[in-house]
């Protein structure tokens, strides 16, 4: 069964062909995936205009499947399934997608399916040269969600705490707004933090103590504003960038460090509630250099194995929607559909599935 997984939900589009052997337990394997980023295209206005990004995905949605073909050396008729970001995201953007999977579909007289994004994160590291096993925690940190998950097989998803406002990805974006760094503002963030001095500022941990699996962000934003106007005052300077370099590398990196923080100390409860002994990162801010350093070390220690995406498929991409319909699909949890009468959920928990 070869898969075609389009992803449309926000500044990526990403297209791929997995290859799923029919009544087998082996894994789906990538045959293919391209992906073009908006982000260069946004970054004049320092985030996502949805408007401007659904017109992207229109223009590169059938160019890069025409790429992925190629690559697979496949005939569009070989497709048996097309399947698509249904949610969450922005509506135009998914729409796209969903709009051009289903026709493509009802063209071929194949089925359709519609995937859940956050689904796709977390099935991203069955597509690692390391593949997990179920059960595990999966810490799910991309741009708009932060949320500690067990995951006891495909479709079983047990949601243990989340974000009760900004996500992870978030605390990076704003904050990295604040210190004058281009959208998205996580990796950059990330490249000043590292010479650095992360306990330089005492910032906020939220939530560290609170018993609960449930994170919060929103507070840490405001405090490096305060901060950083703080320190913009002392050196009477106007903007964070006239600030001397090393006092702008502390407040990155100990920005960074209080985020780090939580992630790790929440994601140790998870393991230590659930006695279970695998994690499984996923999510943009999974590919957060300190973040792994953090998790890989607290976890080697106590013999928790850790598995993450590769680096280049741990933000967007339409190899993870492709997976993970193809594992849907394996497992017997959906079936694909020749209705084609398509919707697409801009709100969606994934524990609803
Ligand atoms: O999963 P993703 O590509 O998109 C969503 O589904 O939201 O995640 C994007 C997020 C952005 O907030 C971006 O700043 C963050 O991931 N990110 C990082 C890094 N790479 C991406 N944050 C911190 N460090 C990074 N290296
Ligand atoms: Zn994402």
């Amino acid at each position: 069964m070869v898969v075609l997984g389009v992803e449309s939900s926000c500044d990526e589009t990403g297209v791929a062909l997995v290859q799923a052997d029919d009544g087998s337990e082996r894994l789906p394997r990538l045959l293919a995936h391209a992906l073009h980023s908006q982000i260069a295209m946004h970054q004049a206005f320092g985030g996502v205009v949805p408007e401007l990004a659904s017109r992207d995905h229109i223009r590169r949605v059938l160019p890069l499947t025409q790429t992925v073909l190629q690559q697979a050396q496949c005939a569009l008729q070989a497709v048996d399934v097309v399947a698509y970001t249904r949610g969450p995201g922005l509506a135009g953007a998914l729409l796209v997608g969903a709009g051009v999977a289903c026709a493509m579909g009802a063209a071929l007289g194949k089925p359709v399916l519609g995937v859940h994004h956050l689904e796709g994160h977390l099935l991203s590291p069955f597509l690692s040269a390391d593949p997990p096993q179920f059960p595990f925690v999966a810490l799910l940190v991309s741009g708009g969600h932060t949320q500690l998950m067990r995951v006891d097989s495909v479709g079983r998803y047990q949601m243990l705490g989340e974000s009760i406002d900004d996500a992870a990805g978030e605390a990076f974006d704003k904050s990295a707004k604040l210190m004058g760094l281009d959208y998205p503002g996580g990796p950059l963030l990330a490249r000043l933090a590292e010479a650095g001095d992360p306990k330089a500022f005492a910032l906020p941990r939220p939530l560290l103590h609170s018993g609960n699996l449930d994170f919060s962000f929103a507070g840490l934003k405001t405090a490096v504003l305060v901060r950083s106007q703080k320190m913009l005052a002392a050196a009477r300077a106007v903007q964070f960038t006239d600030l001397p370099l090393q006092s702008q590398r502390d407040l990155a990196a100990s920005t960074q460090a209080a985020i780090v923080e939580v992630l790790l100390k929440k994601s140790l409860a998870a393991l230590q509630t659930t006695g279970l002994r695998r994690l499984v990162v996923a999510g943009g801010v999974g590919a957060n250099a300190s973040l792994r350093q953090a998790l890989n070390a607290a976890c080697d220690q106590r013999g928790v194995r850790v598995h993450y995406p590769e680096l280049h498929l741990c933000t967007d991409n339409g190899a993870m929607i492709a997976m993970a319909a193809a594992m849907r699909l394996q497992s017997a949890q959906q079936e694909a559909s020749t209705a084609y009468a398509f919707d697409v959920k801009p709100r969606w928990p994934l524990d609803a599935l």
